[in-house]
């Protein structure tokens, strides 16, 4: 796979007492009151590659970056990262809460063989933030006159880019390093992007896409791609997406769910959904039934029919899963992106979890991604048991969509 990417491994480079900049990922999902971190997944997987590097006795300095639940509200530290991240390695990570003033320059200059830093959260510096590109549009050749960069590149002998979550953003630490300083992927690139390429090349049919969550967006984006160019020859909806598509074949779910979908501006998807249903017009199953709660909070599910009663529908029923579990039991390749409903609530997490075990105990290749995706496959299976849990969620859906992303542009310019 390492010859499919173009760029140079961060493995094939000389490390050793070398000072060495490393974008990692480890934005985690925060609880929305205390922000304390709930989900170390990408904090664990980053580790290898730390590591490695510090093992080799390279002089290591690590930049991410950490969102908030509101819109980039950019004040969150990376402290607990850091904790989190010591814990893991099982060796010091120091934390220095700036991004490249003089308390960050001197941690660097600070640093022995197989040191580790955590500088502050890259989202404290405006010209980092994710709608850089689209409030000021720079070239990854004119950010190398921001702040980041002037400061930090000429501390630093290598730089590694393992952050193939991040992507999609094209901000100066993911694309201008690399056009000042020489610049290798990292492990979890490779590994993204291999297992993404698998599903993607479907080499083992029949493949189903499982799509459901309530970013109608992200679906969408991936399902046009997917249809036509083969990689999928079944796509089974749930979640909103699933409630989108029936909508569009003409099921009425009643005012909430139409109040529901106008209120978070999905209703203009009805109508790309009836296109796809024409277009491909076997090729995607829609629930069969769906669940919601009656007054006393029971769950309730009910076979799907013209006019469905006026309820908020926030699962999909039991025949559904059925249905569902049989297709993806012959599947030899089966990617899943988005919940099939509030799988965070007791009511309404039995399609999740059971079709989330169907996937899991599949002898197929198996490839779950996206956030609240991954949180419920740990929550109801074993990891252990899928072909690969991605830590992307946006740039998965871009990669998956066939976009090209701005870091892959970057690390093949870089590698010329
Ligand atoms: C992600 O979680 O998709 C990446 O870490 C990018 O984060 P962002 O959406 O806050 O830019």
């Amino acid at each position: 796979m390492k010859a499919l990417l173009k760029f140079k491994s961060m493995k094939e480079c000389t490390v050793t007492g070398k000072r060495v900049l490393v974008r990692v990922d480890i934005n985690s999902p925060l609880d929305p009151v205390t922000k304390h971190i709930t989900s170390d997944n990408r904090i664990v997987k980053t580790a290898p590659t730390v590591r490695w590097l510090a093992e080799q006795g390279a002089k290591v300095a690590l930049i991410a970056h950490q969102g908030d639940t509101d819109d980039y509200q950019n004040l969150i530290t990376l402290e607990e990262h850091a904790t989190l991240l010591a814990k893991e390695l099982d060796r010091p990570v120091r934390y220095i809460d700036d991004v490249c003033g003089p308390a960050a320059v001197q941690a660097i200059e600070a640093l022995n063989e197989g040191d580790i830093v955590l500088l502050g959260n890259l989202r404290y510096l405006a010209e980092e933030i994710s709608v850089f590109e689209k409030v000021v549009p720079l070239k990854p050749s004119e950010m190398t006159g921001c702040w980041l960069i002037r400061t930090l590149a000429p501390l630093f002998d290598l730089y590694v880019n393992d952050a193939f979550s991040a992507a999609h953003r094209s901000s100066p630490s993911m694309v201008a390093f690399q056009e000042v300083l020489p610049s290798a992927a990292g492990p979890l690139l490779f590994d993204e992007v291999e297992a993404l390429t698998t599903i993607l090349t479907a080499s083992e049919h029949p493949s189903v896409f499982v799509l459901g969550g309530a970013r109608i967006g992200d679906a969408f984006g991936m399902m046009q791609s997917v249809l036509e160019n083969g990689t999928a020859d079944r796509i089974l909806t749930l979640g909103v997406t699933g409630q989108v598509f029936l909508l569009a074949s003409g099921i009425e779910l009643g005012e909430k769910t139409h109040a529901f979908l106008q209120g978070k501006s999905l209703l203009g998807f009805v109508d790309e959904a009836r296109a796809f249903l024409k277009s491909y017009p076997n090729r995607i199953l829609m629930p069969t039934d769906l669940a919601y709660a009656d007054v006393h909070g029971t769950r309730v599910e009910i076979a799907v029919q013209t006019s469905m009663p006026n309820e908020s529908y926030g699962d999909i029923g039991s025949k559904t899963i059925e249905l569902y579990s049989r297709e993806i039991a012959k599947a030899k390749t089966v990617f899943v992106n988005g919940p099939a409903g509030i799988y965070e609530k007791e009511l309404f997490e039995k399609a999740t979890r059971e079709i989330w075990r169907a996937i899991a105990a599949s002898d197929g290749y198996t490839v779950v991604g996206g956030g609240d995706s991954v949180s419920a496959a740990s929550k109801y299976t074993n990891l252990d048991d899928w072909s690969y849990v991605c830590t992307a969620g946006g740039a998965m859906v871009r990669f998956m969509s066939g976009k090209t992303l701005p870091l892959i542009k970057a690390m093949e310019q870089a590698s010329k």
